[in-house]
């Protein structure tokens, strides 16, 4: 049995010139497309379909090859010219999309610089991070370190070791919040003093260091209290130290805070752990202790501003602590930084500062 012949490739009839009737209209049909191409997407798709590797022109311009030599030439004139108009479409078109996308781009990204800028309001450091922040650069700048201690407390630093008898009084003189078990001796520390004993037994003598941090007491929130505030600790223990160098620092303290030309005075207190003891008092900077027709609103018209606690070490606390109370003395203070920012900043309820209001909190926060 014989196979039916097989036709391979070879043996195909030899393509025919182009017919040019085929041709103008393989141009008609691409400048067609081209023309309707609404954008550089759409004239992609033009370019491959009519100038692309497979289009019918780029096929006959291949076929060209198989035809008969005296056919060549004019094949090769019908098509690279069919080809050249195509081209020629293709790269007027791209011209004139482009020129349309820039122009359309320029319109939608316009900006009218006239138009008022949409204000996003940033965020603000709160007024008592910036006063307490403050407060400690003053001290830095006198050459001291910062301290820092936890709130939760032992309530031998926080009382025992300050010199406060287990039945003593002062014990409540502070209205403690105490944390349970109440066998675990802890308590929210109720004044950055217990800063004092951490410092003299982490770091010897001689030590000066000021301590910004959170205290707590079981106080109704008003508009001068508040159970969760801020003070600021300072303790210096040296040779030689007296209560001119506390004056003098505390001078320093507040014209750091408050301006130029403070006139402090010293009016005697009791504090368990300092013994000469005072309360820090500076001449109102708003009046300054004139007389005035309505009572100083800053000062309540006593013409002194009452700011801290402070004194000189008492003698107890150093020996807790392990320090010869015959070679080092020192002194300390304590000062509340609620009490500083609303005497900087003239704010007159303590509140304020806590409820969180952005448009109290965005009159401060920034501060060189
Ligand atoms: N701890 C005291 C208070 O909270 C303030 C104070 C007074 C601190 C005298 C001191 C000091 O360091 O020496 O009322």
């Amino acid at each position: 049995m014989s196979e039916p012949q097989r036709t391979d490739d070879h043996d195909a009839p030899e393509p025919g010139a182009p017919v040019p009737e085929t041709i103008e209209q393989h141009v008609t049909d691409a400048l067609t497309a081209i023309g309707s191409a609404a954008d550089l997407e759409g004239l992609k798709g033009a370019r491959l379909a009519h100038a692309g590797e497979r289009s019918p022109l780029a096929l006959a311009n291949r076929a060209i090859g198989g035809l008969a030599p005296q056919d060549k030439a004019a094949a090769g004139k019908l098509v690279g010219q069919a080809r050249g108009r195509v081209n020629q479409a293709l790269s007027a078109r791209q011209t004139e999309l482009e020129a349309e996308r820039d122009e359309r781009i320029l319109v939608d990204e316009a900006r009218d610089l006239t138009l008022a800028p949409g204000r996003r309001s940033l965020g603000r450091r709160h007024v008592l991070t910036v006063t307490a922040e403050r407060m400690a650069d003053v001290m830095v700048g006198l050459g001291w370190e910062i301290a820092d201690g936890p709130g939760v407390e032992a309530e031998w630093f926080n009382f025992d070791a300050l010199n406060f008898d287990k039945d003593h009084p002062a014990r409540q003189m502070q209205d403690t919040f105490f944390v349970d078990p109440p066998e675990a001796g802890l308590v929210l520390r109720t004044h950055t003093s217990p800063v004092q004993a951490r410092a003299l037994l982490e770091r010897g003598v001689p030590l000066y260091v000021a301590c910004p941090g959170k205290t707590y007491r079981t106080d109704e929130l008003d508009a001068t209290h508040t159970p969760v505030f801020h003070q600021m600790e300072g303790i210096a223990i040296d040779e030689g130290l007296t209560m001119a160098h506390l004056r003098g620092t505390l001078d320093r303290l507040a014209e750091g805070m408050f301006g130029p030309g403070i006139v402090s005075r010293l009016r005697p207190n009791y504090f368990p752990f300092t013994e000469p003891s005072a309360e820090m008092d500076f001449r109102c900077f708003v009046c300054r202790g004139e007389p005035t027709a309505s009572p100083c609103r800053t000062c309540g018209g006593t013409g002194w501003i009452e700011w801290g606690g402070c004194g000189m070490v008492n003698h107890n606390v150093l020996r807790a602590c392990g320090v010869d109370p015959e070679r080092y003395q020192g002194f300390a203070f304590g000062m509340g930084v609620e009490r500083t920012a609303m005497f900087r900043h003239g704010i007159s309820d303590m509140r304020e500062m806590i409820e969180g209001d952005v448009r109290f909190n965005a009159q401060f926060g920034m501060e060189i």
